[in-house]
This record gives structure tokens, C-alpha cells and sequence, in this order.
């Protein structure tokens, strides 16, 4: 385990001691905002007791987490939802997708936007600066322009990074310190000082001595998937601006984006200025442009330089503005949002955006490891990194409604970050709705995976529909317009698109006609990859569902009879006969005492056989993804037999009733077929709530955390999405959602005490959402619940709704070391929604937990 530098800053105790007595004189005077009829002298004694052991949280959030082993996590310096994410960009194959691995691989830059844990091709990093402390015998054609070229290796153990911070040393003897703001960044180099310096481009290079101080900053063109196809560079020599544009691919979509910035420098006389094609430098042109069509600008490294005279104070800053729409928008963006380049002052800002966006939760720390907060914090901070809120830079259409990208993707995010932004940041969610609706009035379909302003590759359903459901559900309403939502969602439902690779669903006719997708089906209003038809199948049939609610909540009482059967689908692919037929560890065939899994079938209803393990860690883990040719996507039969949440009592009763389901879930997660570096895993984590065994599922959360989750820089089972960080947090808060449904699972937290914001008077309001813990145990042996008390009264239901999240309230939790009979009964399981033709058919196993999951409420 590498060593992980934190920044830690000072702390403002007096503040908040101050902000501690004005929260309690607040509530000494004001007791009628205690809405939830508590005893005022409770909400006093939270308020107090966190004044006592209150630390800037800060503190512990290592962004440095999950930069290594498959992570993909972008470390560097940005703000909540930013578009502006600089950090240094390394060599570093198959792994650079957010930018900075922390490996041994050379940095090839420092470069300004990025996407953070994705699984794709490596992200924006467009417009890399460079910067060399000096030119060989002072010659500026001697120093290394191409990324190839100039590519240097870190100083081990130099790279610090915090929110809205990140440096590294270069073994060229520059450091570079980055900070941002929500469009621009703020670097500052350093250099040593001496009149020569000895520069090593690696530690295993020669050194090259004597070079002469007067540092050389280059801009170079190119993105870190080298997708660049036209783009144009000019240096302004007397004002030593660098500006410049490219057209990119987007990482894991089709199409094109354009990209602007704007650079500008201070902290030393300009000596010359000038551009580069590949090695060659020169002092004219001082501008490629690609406008004029006799002039070519090739692909590869290109791009425009300044050297400097030695800086006086041995530092020189680098301010960048970046934008979607223009030069000149790139430029305002930086002089608006960073027009005094004071570093300091841009970090601290930053550092408040963060804390207040954080200060929606607080946890009683008492017993906790550190390792333990910083894997909380960490993974609660980086579920606020994306979608990126790019209002006011979209260059494709206008509108006055927020514009959010790096939807990447929905099906992994739709299953724990959005439901925690939902809680923590409202406000944002409710704009990222209303952006995806309104990518649906211009682009004519929601997205499932969008980034840079272009369509990404749609993984399984239309989980936005997911999304939409969701946010209707938990009463996000502010500019919302239900009317446009739900049309978006009736779309992906009925009408197929022409290429449902990139949006809506595919193989809708004989979704409608037979209720599933025929392995062997022939498509013809559309195409798309033709394979994942279970993997599709039991997701269409969950959207659907989630439609169902949404048309009942909307009053479109037809509708929701229509998609609530489709919701039911799912079952078309149950094969009750199906083996779990798999090879031992010698070699020999064998199979399992489960049977009955998900099977492709064909048109003539016909089950075909699809191994019941593949795609799982234990057989052909990699040979299922968007266009490979197999039934399921990421994911084995195995995995997705557990995908229906919609309706678990069924699927309970079709695996063998509670016993035979509890067994197999358990074996699932035993025998290495469950691989929770992947989102499809969470949800089956907590599935036991649904067979009256809440404590197996508090079992097995502490199986998964920390012993996949924690404070390393390789502390992710797999890339992080935003979404591996919302499922720690939940998990360890005690509570996890099932998206597109009124569903909190309730589990041991791994606090003596959680609370959060309540989310329904603005977020301002000082009412909380406490769980208490009573009886905690920092090591973890009492993980069950043993009884419950909501708001005074004994709650014996293993779940909770969201009314706790919304109005605030105080949930209190008695654990143990064994698990007990709290939850367990059929009218503690959360609801199920068999269709109601069917309902006759019910397994033997769980019954509904009833309770109406959406009511037409206010407006
Ligand atoms: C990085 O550079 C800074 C400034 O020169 C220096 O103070 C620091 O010690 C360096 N860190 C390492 C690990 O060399
Ligand atoms: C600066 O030069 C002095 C004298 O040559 C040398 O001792 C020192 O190590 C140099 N400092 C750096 C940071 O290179
Ligand atoms: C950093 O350490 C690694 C070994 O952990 C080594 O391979 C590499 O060369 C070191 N880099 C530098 C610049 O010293
Ligand atoms: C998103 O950006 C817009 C434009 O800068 C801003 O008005 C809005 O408040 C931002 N949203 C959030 C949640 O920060
Ligand atoms: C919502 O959108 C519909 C069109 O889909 C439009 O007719 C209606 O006026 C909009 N409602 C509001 C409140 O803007
Ligand atoms: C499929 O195409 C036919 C013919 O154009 C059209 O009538 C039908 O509505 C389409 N169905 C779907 C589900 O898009
Ligand atoms: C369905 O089609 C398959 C392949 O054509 C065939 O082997 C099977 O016998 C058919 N089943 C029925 C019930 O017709
Ligand atoms: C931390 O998590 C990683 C990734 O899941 C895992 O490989 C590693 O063993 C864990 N480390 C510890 C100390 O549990």
C-alpha cells in the first residue's frame, strides 16, 4: 500500500463553535421548527454534541483513493459537479481514464477537464500544458515538445491531493500545484531557483546538466485518447496569451465535440513565444489555424509555446479557461471566475464549496477508524464529481433549462449515486432531471450514457426512466415539467429509435408482442447490438415498471395498467429446468443443487442454453460486454436471476421459497460468482431484506467493507462510475435504496450516530434525519438489529420511505452480536408489485409488504 498524503488544513474551531451555539440558539427559540414532534430537548443535545467532536470532514477525503487497480478516480483539483478537473496526466495504458494513475508511468502533462472513474477510453484531458524549467544550452529547439518526446517522470512520493487541490514533483525539478473553479484552473509551477539546472526526464535517463533557467510552457492540442481531427493554436506574443481549439471523439459514444480554452501567464518577462508541429519548433507562425483550408494542421502533438525570463520569485502561474462554446467564452470564464490569480484564495473557495456541499451530513465519529471515515468521506466526495454541471456552456442548443453532462452511465449510476445526491444535494438532482429531459426535447430520446455532448453507448435499458421515476417518488418537483418527463418515458417505452446503441431500446416489437427479446429475433425498425437479450430484457421490464408508477401517480391509469404487466416480464426468461452445470476445480463437469435461472429464448418460445455462469468472476469474467455476442451484459445468469426488484416476492417463490432463496443468495456472494466491483452487485447485497433476513444482509456489507472498500489508492473493487463511493456511503450509513421506489434497506450503521439534512424545507432548514445506534460496537461483532424505534414508536418494518430523508425524524437502531427476529416477519419485507392478472400465481415464498409506493401527491 503506497502512502497516501493528505493536505490537512487548519481548522476553524472557533468558527464552529460559533456556528455550533448559533445552530442551538436557533433551536432553543425557534422549537416549532421541530416538525417531527421530538422533544426539543433531543434536537438540542444533537446539536451540542456535535459541536463537541465537530472536525472539518475534509479532512478525510483522499481523492487519491481508487487511482490505481482499475479505479479510474480523477484526484485532481475541482469543484462539486465541475467542469474544470486538472491534475497530471500519466503514461499510463489502459488505466489514464480520468488522467492520473498512480503507478510508475511518466507524466505527459497537466490538462484542464476530465471524466472521473469511467470504464471507458480515456476521457476530455484536453489542451495539456507542459513545462520544461529550461532549454538545452538555451536553445528553445532543444527542448521536448511532443508528448512522446517530452513525457517525465514523477518525484516518488511528491503527489498531494485534497478537494480543490493537487501538486505533484516533476523529476525535471518543476512542481506544479493546480487549484479550480468551476470553469477555469490556477496552476502554479515551481522552480528550484539556480542559475543552471539538471534535468532528468526519468530516473533511469541521464541527467542532462547545466541547462539554463528560463522556463519554456507549451500548449499542445491534444486530448489523452488522441482523438483529435482539426483544431487551430495562436500565441499572442506581447500579451503571452495562448488560446486555442480542437474537435474530439467522445470516450465511450459516437460522434464529435469541440473543444476552447484560454491560457494566460504571470510571474516572469516573456523572452519568445512561438508554435509546434511534431519536434519542430519555431518562432513563426504564431498561429496554426485550421480555418483557412491551405493551411493543415496535423494530428499528434501541435501547439503553441512561450519561454519565460527566470521568474523572480521562483514561480510562475498559468491561469486556463475552459469552454464548449467559444475562445472567447473560454477567456471570460477565466478572468470571471479567477480575476485576482490568487492561488490561496481560489483553493480556499474551493475548499467551502466542499465542505457545504458535505455539511448535509454529519456522523458521530467516536470509535471510528480513520481508515473507516476516510473511505466514508472519500467515497460521499466523489459521488459529487459527475454528472458535470456544463450549464451555460452547450454548444447544441439553447434553453434556460440546466445542462448536465458526463451521464456516465446511467445504468451504473441510477442504482446509488443518484438516489444519494437525491438526499445530500437535491437541489443538484433536481437540475440533472430536468437537464436529461431536456436532452430528450432536443435530441428526441433521454440518454442512458452521455458525455461530452455526445451519446454513449446505452449498456441495457433505458434507466433514465429509472431516474425520472425516482425523482417523481421522492418529490423533486422545482421546474420539472412531468408533462415533458413523462412523454420521455412513454418514448423509450413505445418507440424504438433507429439506433438503440445509443438511446431508447431495441427490439421493442416483439418486447410488446411477447414479452421478451427472441434470441433469435429479426429487428427491423432498428439497430443495435444484437446480444444482452436477458440483460436487456429484465431491465426494459424494470423501466417499465417504474413507468407504471409514474403513469399512476400522473393519473394515466391505462398506462399503468399496460406497463405494470410489462413490468412482470422479466419471467418470460425464468427456465425452471435450468441447471447450474459448471466445471469443479478439477476439471470435471458438475452442477449445483440450484436450478432455475434466466435463459435466452427463441421466437417459438423455446429456451436456449446460455451458461450459467459466465461473465462471473469464476467463468469467462470478460466475454460480455455491449457487443460481444453473449445473452448478458457485465454480468452472469447467475447475477441477473436476482434483477427484480419490482417483484421479489415472485422471484422468492420461483427460486424455492425464503429458506431456498436465502440459501442461494448467500452461496451467490460465498462462491465467488458475485463481483461487487460492478453496480449490478449492490443491490444484491441487501436482497436478503426481501426474505425476512435483514442481518445477512448487514452480514455481508461488512464482508464487502472494508475489505474491498477502503482508504488505498487501490481501495476499489472496480471503476468507480461516482457510483462505488455512493455504495460504500450507504452502506455504511445503514441504509440503501432501491432505485425507482419509495425503499430505504435498513442495516447496522457503521456510526454511533448518522445524520442528514432533511431535504424538505431547502437546504437550509436545520431539521436532521438522525439513526442512533444503540449499542455500537466500533469492530463490528454487533451488526444486527435487533429492534427499533421511529419517532418514539417501535418500527419493526426492515425498511424505511423516504418521508425520514424528506421531514427529518429520529430512527433509533438496538444492535447485537446475533441476529434476532426484528424484520423478519412477511409484514417487515418491503413491497412487492406482482401485475394483477397474475397475482393469483404468487410463489410460497415472502409476502408483499403492501403499502401503496406512490400516491398523487402535491404538484
Ligand atoms: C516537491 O517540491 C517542493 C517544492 O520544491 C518541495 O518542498 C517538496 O519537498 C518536494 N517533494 C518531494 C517529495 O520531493
Ligand atoms: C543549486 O545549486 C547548488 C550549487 O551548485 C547546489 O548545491 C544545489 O543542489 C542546487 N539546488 C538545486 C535544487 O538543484
Ligand atoms: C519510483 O519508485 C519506483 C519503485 O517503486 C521506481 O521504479 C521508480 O524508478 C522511482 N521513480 C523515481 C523517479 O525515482
Ligand atoms: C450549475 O451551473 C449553473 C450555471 O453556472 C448555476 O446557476 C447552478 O447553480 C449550478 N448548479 C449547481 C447545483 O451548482
Ligand atoms: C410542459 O411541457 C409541455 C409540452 O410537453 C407544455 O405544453 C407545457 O406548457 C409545459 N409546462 C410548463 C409548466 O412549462
Ligand atoms: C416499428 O415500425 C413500424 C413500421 O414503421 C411502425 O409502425 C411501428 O410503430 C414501429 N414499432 C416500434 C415499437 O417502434
Ligand atoms: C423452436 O425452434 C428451434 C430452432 O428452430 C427448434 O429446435 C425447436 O424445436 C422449436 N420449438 C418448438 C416448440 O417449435
Ligand atoms: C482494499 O480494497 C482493494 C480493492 O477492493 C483490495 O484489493 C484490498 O485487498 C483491500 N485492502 C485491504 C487492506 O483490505
Amino acid at each position: 500500500m503506497a502512502p497516501v498524503q493528505l493536505r490537512s488544513m487548519p481548522r476553524r474551531t472557533r468558527l464552529l463553535l460559533f456556528a455550533a451555539v448559533v445552530c442551538c440558539l436557533f433551536v432553543w427559540l425557534h422549537p416549532s421548527s421541530n416538525i417531527f414532534g421530538l422533544d426539543p430537548q433531543d434536537l438540542k443535545l444533537f446539536t451540542f454534541g456535535l459541536s463537541l467532536e465537530h472536525h472539518d470532514v475534509l479532512r478525510y477525503v483522499d481523492p487519491l483513493i481508487g487511482t490505481a487497480n482499475g479505479g479510474h478516480v480523477f484526484p485532481g483539483a475541482t469543484l462539486p459537479y465541475g467542469m474544470a478537473k486538472a491534475v497530471a496526466d500519466t503514461q499510463s495504458p489502459a488505466e489514464n481514464a480520468a488522467g492520473f494513475v498512480s503507478d510508475n508511468n511518466p507524466v505527459l502533462g497537466f490538462s484542464h477537464m476530465h471524466d472521473s472513474g469511467t470504464g471507458g477510453h480515456p476521457s476530455l484531458g484536453n489542451f495539456p500544458l507542459f513545462v520544461h524549467p529550461g532549454c538545452p544550452d538555451d536553445d528553445f529547439k532543444k527542448c521536448k515538445y511532443t508528448v512522446m518526446q517530452r513525457v517525465t517522470d514523477r518525484v516518488n512520493g511528491s503527489v498531494m491531493a485534497s478537494p480543490g487541490y493537487f501538486s505533484i514533483n516533476l523529476t525535471n525539478t518543476v512542481r506544479a500545484e493546480m487549484t479550480a473553479t468551476q470553469h477555469a484552473v490556477l496552476y502554479r509551477f515551481g522552480f528550484h531557483g539556480n542559475a543552471t539546472v539538471d534535468v532528468a526526464a526519468a530516473a533511469d535517463e541521464p541527467v542532462v546538466s547545466g541547462v539554463p533557467y528560463s522556463p519554456l510552457v507549451l500548449v499542445d492540442l491534444s486530448d489523452l485518447m488522441s482523438s483529435r481531427s482539426t483544431g487551430g493554436i495562436r500565441v499572442h506574443p506581447e500579451a503571452g496569451r495562448i488560446t486555442g481549439e480542437g474537435k474530439y471523439a467522445p470516450s465511450f459514444g459516437s460522434g464529435s465535440y469541440e473543444a476552447f480554452f484560454c491560457a494566460d501567464f504571470r510571474g516572469a518577462a516573456i523572452r519568445r513565444t512561438g508554435t509546434f508541429q511534431g519536434e519542430a519548433a519555431a518562432e513563426e507562425p504564431k498561429l496554426l489555424d485550421n480555418s483557412k483550408p491551405e493551411f493543415y494542421v496535423p494530428s499528434g502533438s501541435v501547439g503553441a509555446w512561450i519561454q519565460f525570463e527566470a521568474p523572480p520569485e521562483n514561480r510562475l502561474l498559468a491561469r486556463v479557461g475552459v469552454s464548449f462554446v467559444s475562445v472567447d467564452q473560454a477567456c471570460e470564464n477565466a478572468e470571471k471566475e479567477i480575476p485576482d490569480w490568487k492561488f490561496d484564495g481560489v483553493e480556499r473557495a474551493a475548499r467551502s464549496a466542499w465542505r457545504e456541499k458535505l455539511s448535509a451530513i454529519e456522523v458521530d465519529a467516536t470509535g471510528v477508524s480513520e481508515e473507516l471515515l476516510t473511505t466514508f468521506w472519500s467515497g460521499l466526495y466523489r459521488s459529487l464529481l459527475s454528472p458535470q454541471n456544463y450549464t451555460g456552456e452547450n454548444p447544441l442548443w439553447s434553453s434556460t433549462e440546466p445542462y448536465y453532462d458526463s451521464f456516465y452511465c446511467i445504468w451504473d449510476s441510477f442504482r446509488a449515486q443518484h438516489p444519494l445526491l437525491t438526499i445530500i444535494d437535491p437541489v443538484a438532482q433536481t437540475e440533472m432531471v430536468r437537464a436529461l429531459i431536456d436532452i430528450y426535447r432536443h435530441e428526441g430520446k433521454l440518454p442512458d450514457c452521455r458525455m461530452s455532448f455526445s451519446k454513449g453507448f446505452t449498456q441495457g435499458g433505458s434507466n433514465a426512466d429509472i431516474v425520472i421515476a425516482d425523482a417523481y417518488i421522492k418529490h423533486l418537483r422545482s421546474g420539472i415539467n412531468w408533462t415533458t418527463a413523462y412523454e420521455a418515458v412513454v418514448s423509450d417505452a413505445e418507440v424504438e429509435p433507429p439506433n438503440w446503441g445509443l438511446e431508447g431500446r431495441g427490439n421493442l416489437v416483439s418486447w410488446h408482442a411477447l414479452g421478451y427479446i427472441p434470441w433469435d429475433d429479426e429487428d427491423r425498425n432498428g439497430t443495435g447490438p444484437a446480444s444482452r437479450t436477458i440483460s436487456r430484457g429484465v431491465e426494459y421490464a424494470y423501466d417499465d415498471f417504474c413507468i407504471s408508477q409514474l403513469a399512476a401517480a400522473l393519473g394515466h391509469d391505462e398506462d399503468a395498467a399496460k406497463y405494470a404487466r410489462r413490468g412482470g416480464n422479466w419471467r418470460n426468461y425464468w427456465n425452471p429446468d435450468q441447471r447450474d452445470i459448471h466445471l469443479d476445480a478439477d476439471g470435471d463437469v458438475t452442477q449445483s443443487r440450484f436450478v432455475g435461472f434466466l435463459q435466452p429464448r427463441l421466437r417459438n418460445g423455446t429456451f436456449r442454453y446460455h451458461r450459467t455462469r459466465s461473465c462471473s468472476p469464476v467463468q469467462d469474467m470478460h466475454s460480455c460486454y455491449y457487443d460481444t455476442a453473449l445473452d448478458t451484459y457485465e454480468g452472469s445468469p447467475w447475477l441477473y436471476s436476482f434483477f427484480a426488484p419490482q417483484d421479489m416476492a415472485t422471484l422468492i417463490g420461483l427460486m424455492g421459497g425464503r429458506a431456498a432463496f436465502v440459501d442461494r443468495l448467500r452461496y451467490f456472494h460465498e462462491s465467488g460468482i458475485a463481483y461487487i466491483g460492478n453496480e449490478q452487485a449492490f443491490l444484491p447485497t441487501f436482497q436478503f431484506h426481501y426474505a425476512g433476513r435483514p442481518g445477512l444482509s448487514s452480514h455481508f456489507v461488512r464482508e464487502y467493507i472494508p475489505a474491498q472498500f477502503n482508504a488505498s489508492v487501490n481501495g476499489l473493487p472496480g471503476n468507480d462510475d461516482c457510483a462505488m463511493g455512493a455504495f460504500s456511503a450507504f452502506a455504511m450509513m445503514g441504509f440503501f435504496p432501491v432505485a425507482g421506489q419509495d425503499v430505504y434497506l435498513l442495516t447496522a450503521p457503521f456510526f454511533p450516530e448518522v445524520r442528514l439534512r432533511a431535504t424538505g424545507g431547502g437546504s437550509k432548514t436545520n431539521t436532521w434525519a438522525v439513526i442512533k445506534v444503540h449499542g455500537f460496537d466500533p469492530a463490528g461483532k454487533r451488526k444486527y438489529i435487533r429492534r427499533a424505534r421511529l419517532n418514539g414508536d417501535d418500527y419493526t418494518r426492515n425498511w424505511i420511505s423516504h418521508d425520514f430523508f424528506r421531514n427529518g425524524g429520529l430512527l433509533e437502531l438496538w444492535v447485537d452480536v446475533d441476529e434476532g427476529d426484528w424484520g423478519t416477519r412477511e409484514t417487515d419485507v418491503p413491497p412487492s408489485y406482482p401485475p394483477k392478472a397474475e397475482e393469483g400465481r404468487r410463489g410460497d415464498g415472502g409476502g408483499g409488504g403492501g403499502g401503496l409506493l406512490l400516491s398523487r401527491v402535491d404538484e
